[in-house]
Order: structure tokens, then C-alpha cells, then sequence
């Protein structure tokens, strides 16, 4: 090759290398300081202990995530998705308690779910021993913030978290929870066949809860495994994107393009655990779900600082430049802002070159 051909070549090349180093580099002083404090994707500073709460007579077995060090915390109760166990999700559990929360996780059946109503009152026993409960299991010097309560779950548990929160227990609730988190949350296995009881009604901003709402869809939910079965595990009509029309504001939706309804889970999750991974279409082969997990763990902080804290600044970061700061590729990312009305709502949608 002549060598005035090289040149333009070898520059072509740097700049092709340089942009993709550059990308999620700051180019000035400014913006350096927006990253270091958009830490939420990384791991917080608190030891996270993992444990059960078999002495504390709780309604369902237990997992508890908290973190080491004295303090009080806010409290999510985390319900689990179709068939899979409460540890599955210990990765992710470990990371937001690194940021000061604490994870309680009830495994709400084994393997084969129970009607929608009997596994939603399991559910509200659950929540209702947390105020005695949550006291018992602790040490003495750790503490549960009741006051900051989050409603969160996946997948078939996100529904339980919505219909929860709706006040379809019958199973009268003894806690207020002040803020729910829905991970790829599916509410039945088509518009026509809903779980019960029935949460969605196709209309817009119709869901009476008034407590603040983010949603965390996945791009590959409602694709096959393979092309030729109908089947997803989070079909159109029951997923994320209805639960996010229907629910009002304030209210965000984020949606992991490139990852698949299981692969919010650990790594490790035994033979039951793969099998049940493998009805659902997932990220590719030797493609990391660490990305995946953490934009979860980060999307929760994230929202639970804004709306507990009163600390907008992380949370509307990832609104704002998405793909600038968390580790998976998110699109849409979509905001219901307070005071807008249903009917004039914009899509936030960052494409990954836009800044
Ligand atoms: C809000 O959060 C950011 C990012 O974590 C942090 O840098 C900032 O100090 C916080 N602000 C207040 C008022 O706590
Ligand atoms: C829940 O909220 C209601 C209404 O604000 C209040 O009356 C009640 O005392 C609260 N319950 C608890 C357990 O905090
Ligand atoms: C998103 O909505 C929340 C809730 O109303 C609001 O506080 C926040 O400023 C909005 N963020 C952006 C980036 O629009």
C-alpha cells in the first residue's frame, strides 16, 4: 500500500479508536463533574449482608439484603417473577443495599404460582409483618425506614407489586408504601388473559395510584426464543409499555434494548434456574448481564434518592443523557412529569451519538 494511502488510513483508524474511547469519557471540566457524581451505576459504599428471617416468624421465607453498617435505611420489598427463587436476584439485591436500602424479598410460592389473588394476600401478609418484623430480624443498631417504603418486583412479581399497590389485596394493608418499581413487569399472558385480578383497562393514566412509578422494561421481552413459537414472556398488550400508559404521573419508563426478560437475574442460578432462563429470550451468547443488572440496580437508586431523598440529580441525569451514564443501552427512556396532562406527553428518546 503507498504510503499517502496509509496515513489517511492509520488517521481514519484514530479517530474511529478515539471516538469509541471517547465516548464515555468527559471532554471537559464540566462534565467530569456530572460524572463522578453519577456513581449510581457503580457499587455504593456499604457492605451488603445477605440473610433469611427464619426466627422472626414472617408469613413467607424471607430473603434480606441489608447493609452492615449502623444506620436506618429506606425498605423495598421485592416479590419475584414466575417460578424462579428470591436468591436469583441476589446480585442485583447487593448492589442497591451497597447504596443504603434494604432488600426484603419473600419467596411467595415454589416453582408453581398460585392463583393471582392468593399469591397478592401472601403478598400483603408480608408487607403488613414488616413494622414488627423488620425489628426482629435486625440488629440492634441497623434500622428500617417504614416511612420510605418501596413496592417493587419482576416480571409476574411486578404485577403482584402494581395490583398491591392498586389495593386488590384482600388482605387489608397495614403500611403505606411511598414509591413502586416494576422490572419487566407482565400482567397476564395477552390483553384478553389477564392475571386476576385484572389491572390494566387499555386507557390511558387510569391507574389510581398516587405514589411515584418507574418502570424498567426489557427490548427482548416480547421476542421469541425462537422465531417460529408465538410464546414471549413479556408479550405486547401486558408489559412494561401498557403498565407505563396506564400508570399516572410522576412516572418514567427505561427500556434495556438489548437485554431480555431473565437476564435481570445472577448468573449462577442452578440447573431449575437455567431452564426457566431459557423459555425467554435473552441477551447472546457471552454478552454480560452485569450491564443489564447494574442499570437495574442504578435505575432504582437512582429513583428511590429523587423521590425519598428529594435528590434529583442522578435521576434526571439518566432521563436527560441515558447512554451518557448507564452502563446498558436504554431506549426509550420516557418521563410523566408532575402536572403534565395524560393526553400531552412527550417521549424522551436519547440516541446513543446524541451528545
Ligand atoms: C445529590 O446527589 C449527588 C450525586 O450523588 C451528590 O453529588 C450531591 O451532593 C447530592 N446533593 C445533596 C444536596 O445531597
Ligand atoms: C398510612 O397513611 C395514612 C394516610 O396518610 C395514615 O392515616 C396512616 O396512619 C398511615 N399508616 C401508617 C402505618 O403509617
Ligand atoms: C421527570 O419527572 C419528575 C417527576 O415529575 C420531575 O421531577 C423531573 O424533573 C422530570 N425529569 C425530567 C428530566 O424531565
Amino acid at each position: 500500500m503507498e504510503t499517502r494511502l496509509v496515513f489517511p488510513l492509520v488517521m481514519f483508524l484514530g479517530i474511529l479508536l478515539e471516538s469509541n474511547l471517547v465516548l464515555p469519557t468527559p471532554v471537559s471540566e464540566s462534565d467530569h463533574s456530572v460524572l463522578e457524581q453519577a456513581s449510581v451505576f457503580e457499587t455504593g459504599k456499604f457492605h451488603p449482608d445477605v440473610g433469611t428471617a427464619s426466627s422472626c416468624s414472617p408469613p413467607r421465607p424471607l430473603l434480606i439484603v441489608r447493609p452492615e453498617e449502623q444506620g436506618t435505611y429506606p425498605v423495598i420489598l421485592f416479590h419475584h417473577g414466575t417460578g424462579c427463587k428470591n436468591s436469583w436476584y441476589t446480585d442485583v439485591f447487593k448492589f442497591i443495599s451497597s447504596h443504603g436500602y434494604i432488600v426484603v424479598a419473600p419467596q411467595l410460592y415454589e416453582l408453581m404460582p398460585p392463583s393471582g389473588q392468593r399469591e397478592l394476600d401472601r403478598a400483603a401478609k408480608v408487607a403488613n409483618w414488616l413494622p414488627s418484623g423488620l425489628r426482629c430480624v435486625l440488629p440492634e443498631n441497623i434500622e428500617g425506614d417504614l416511612h420510605n417504603l418501596a413496592l417493587a418486583g419482576h416480571s409476574r412479581g411486578g404485577y403482584i407489586a402494581f395490583a398491591l399497590a392498586l389495593g386488590l389485596a384482600d388482605v387489608s394493608l397495614e403500611v403505606n408504601f411511598s414509591a413502586l418499581i416494576g422490572v419487566d413487569p407482565v400482567a397476564g399472558t395477552s390483553k384478553t388473559d389477564q392475571l386476576k385480578p385484572k389491572i390494566l383497562d387499555h386507557e390511558s393514566c387510569s391507574f389510581s395510584i398516587s405514589i411515584p412509578v418507574a418502570i424498567i422494561g426489557t427490548g427482548l421481552g416480547n421476542k421469541p426464543v425462537f422465531p417460529i413459537m408465538p410464546k414471549t414472556c413479556a408479550p405486547d398488550g401486558v408489559s412494561h409499555t401498557e403498565i407505563f400508559n396506564e400508570c399516572k404521573p410522576p412516572c418514567s419508563h427505561f427500556v434495556t434494548t438489548d437485554y431480555g426478560h431473565m437476564d435481570v437475574l445472577d448468573d449462577d442460578i442452578g440447573p431449575i434456574g437455567e431452564l426457566a432462563r431459557a423459555v425467554c429470550k435473552g441477551s447472546g451468547w457471552g454478552v454480560s448481564r452485569d450491564p443489564m443488572r447494574k442499570t437495574v440496580g442504578g435505575i432504582f437508586v437512582a429513583f428511590l434518592e429523587a423521590f425519598f431523598k428529594g435528590n434529583y440529580t442522578e435521576y434526571n441525569n439518566i432521563l436527560q443523557k441515558p447512554n451518557y451514564f448507564a452502563p446498558a443501552t436504554l431506549d426509550p427512556v420516557q418521563n410523566k412529569s408532575e402536572g403534565t396532562s395524560c393526553s400531552s406527553l412527550s417521549a424522551m428518546s436519547m440516541p446513543a451519538f446524541a451528545f
